[in-house]
């Protein structure tokens, strides 16, 4: 059984995950609008990676026999620019999600649950390699600038990424 603040910050962090996939269709449709189709596929498996993390805790509390409760989804909140700006708000927000996921291991250890703690780690690990590959396609633009054959050759190179869903 799980205590109603974890099973409260679990929920939330559903919510958070689910939102993320809305932000990144959002960033999908953008880059596909303009042309970027490897921008584009890589925001869409990026996206499928967030529903994946929402279904994982939303497994998580029905196993531990707590209550699922969805909230509304906002809107993602975006301002389109170049592919850098957009990669740039891509880390901001990993970095949100990581503090996010940071409480959940905090709350777990101060309401001594175990289980919980032991799941967040999954988590944890994910956070690090999201912004590991989000900062190395930020640094690949920052260091070739303007230059539009890199940008022609990243989006081949992101339109490559697979799809790989995540089990425990
Ligand atoms: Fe589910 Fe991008 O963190």
């Amino acid at each position: 059984m799980i205590n109603k603040k974890l099973e409260d910050i679990l929920n939330a962090q559903i919510n958070k995950e689910f939102y993320s996939a809305y932000l990144y269709l959002a960033m999908s449709a953008h880059f596909d609008e303009i042309g970027l189709k490897g921008f584009s596929h890589w925001t869409k498996i990026q996206a499928r990676e967030e529903v994946d993390h929402g279904m994982i805790l939303f497994d998580y509390i029905i196993e531990r026999n707590g209550k699922v409760d969805l909230k509304q989804i906002e809107a993602p909140h975006y301002h389109f620019g170049e592919p850098l700006e957009i990669f740039e708000q891509i880390y901001e927000h990993e970095l949100k999600v990581t503090q996010s996921i940071e409480s959940v291991a905090s709350m777990s250890e101060s309401e001594c649950d175990l289980a919980t703690r032991h799941f967040i780690n999954w988590y944890i690990q994910e956070q690090v390699e999201e912004e590991a590959n989000v900062d190395e396609i930020i640094k690949k633009m920052k260091m070739f600038g303007q230059d539009k054959t890199i940008l022609y050759h990243m989006d081949i190179e992101l339109g490559k990424r697979e799809y790989m869903p995540h089990k425990f």
